[in-house]
């Protein structure tokens, strides 16, 4: 009898310590903030969802559309949170709605404090009551902020574990994101406060670095500095997620246009997939998928790429070099394969040569090139010419 009743308790904590999420690999999708800020409402969100279908990306598994700040209208005379009027007359359930008839998910937004980071309604204090409210709309996933919250990570512990124990109280399994800039190292324990990924720097902006420290943005190279190394923290369920990503922004302004951000180029996009993928990072898009070029698309549709974010081991990249010009990263996947990433972040074209078995991968691979698609039937090492700021990713299958 003791045992039944210590196993039920077992059940209850694990069922009560963390919101479920929907699957264990990075959830893929596109969000509001970068090129829109605040100026959202349910026609830009209804298109976003009509083009993420028709433009293949959500055969190509992206899903989430997630609505950042701006969509709040207050709270009515029952303290109910409801979204701006004007924005959403018809009401967000109707939205979740249609998104779901699209078998697509919404995301939302909110804040551990009582107002956002834009000044809209923020949650604290009525964390059952607006999760309960987010799962009867049919929110699949809630991006939860930290502005205007006491800026220690004691506090950000406790307010993310109200939340997340609230959203599983609603009963619905909505995916968790703390969004906690990557201050205090959430890695270390966002995962115990109850999230399934966590902001691990600061809000990316449309370019390749930043040009000074001064400048609170992130560019991509930034970014792969600091979650990088990061490996050990993520895994099937849970992750350091990078911001989004910038690929096909191109500097059309927005929040993605702070910090002097003017856009990169179409290699830079390239670097910023192939690593958020070799990061095994959600894959959030930003930019408008109703009027993408064909360098976009291409992008973000290229399965090869995708398959090695998705793969089922879940296990993040380690970077095996770092130097001026090199950041070289392993990562492992399911059925004994692995993909390399080879990043050339110099300001010139530079040749990488190096025997695999410095890698720590010994004996003969078969090399499939994942964005010029070609294949090396056998090789030991590895002879590259990589463009400034370009990155090469590789399957590699060992030959018995
Ligand atoms: C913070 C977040 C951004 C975005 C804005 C919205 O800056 O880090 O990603 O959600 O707030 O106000």
């Amino acid at each position: 009898m003791k045992k039944i009743i210590f196993f039920l308790v077992l059940n209850l904590f694990y069922l009560f310590s963390s919101a479920q999420p929907h699957k264990p690999a990075p959830p893929m999708g596109w969000m509001s903030w970068n090129l829109f800020g605040i100026n959202i409402n349910e026609q830009v969100i209804r298109g976003m969802a009509d083009a993420m279908v028709s433009s293949g990306m959500k055969d190509a598994g992206y899903e989430y559309i997630i609505i950042d700040d701006g969509w709040q209208g207050g709270r009515d005379n029952r303290n109910n949170i409801i979204p701006d009027p004007q924005k959403f007359p018809s009401g967000m359930k109707a939205l979740a709605d249609y998104l779901h008839s699209k078998d697509l998910k919404l995301g939302i937004y909110s804040d551990a404090a009582p107002l956002t980071c834009a000044n809209f309604t923020g949650s604290l204090h009525f964390e059952e009551q607006d999760a309960k409210t987010f799962a009867a709309w049919g929110i699949d996933y809630l991006k939860y902020d930290y502005c205007n919250a006491p800026q220690n990570a004691d506090t950000a512990k406790i307010r993310y574990r109200v939340m997340a124990d609230a959203l599983v109280k609603s009963g619905r399994p909505i995916v968790f994101g703390a969004c906690n800039w990557g201050f205090w190292s959430p890695w270390l324990w966002a995962r115990d406060a109850g999230a399934q990924l966590w902001r691990s720097a600061d809000d990316i902006a449309d370019m390749w670095q930043k040009k000074s420290k001064e400048i609170k943005s992130e560019g991509i190279m930034d970014v792969i500095d600091k979650v990088g190394d990061l490996h050990e923290y993520a895994g099937p369920g849970y992750w350091n997620d990078p911001d989004m990503l910038v690929v096909g922004l191109y500097g059309k302004g927005g929040p993605s246009g702070m910090g002097g951000a003017t856009g990169c180029t179409d290699t830079e996009y390239q670097t910023n997939m192939s690593l958020w993928c070799l990061m095994a990072s959600p894959l959030i898009t930003s930019c408008d998928l109703g009027s993408m070029n064909e360098t976009t698309r291409k992008i973000f549709l290229n399965k090869d790429i995708i398959a090695i974010n998705q793969d089922a081991l879940n296990k993040p990249a380690v970077r095996k070099i770092k130097n001026d010009n090199w950041h070289v990263f392993v990562k492992t996947l399911e059925n004994d394969e692995f993909a390399i990433g080879v990043l050339n972040s110099s300001g010139e074209e530079n040749i990488f040569e190096l025997p695999l078995s410095d890698l720590g991968l010994d004996g003969k691979y078969m090399m499939h090139d994942l964005w010029t698609k070609t294949i090396t039937k056998s090789t030991k090492n590895l002879n590259l010419k990589v463009a400034s700021h370009e990155t090469k990713v590789f399957r590699l299958t060992r030959i018995k």
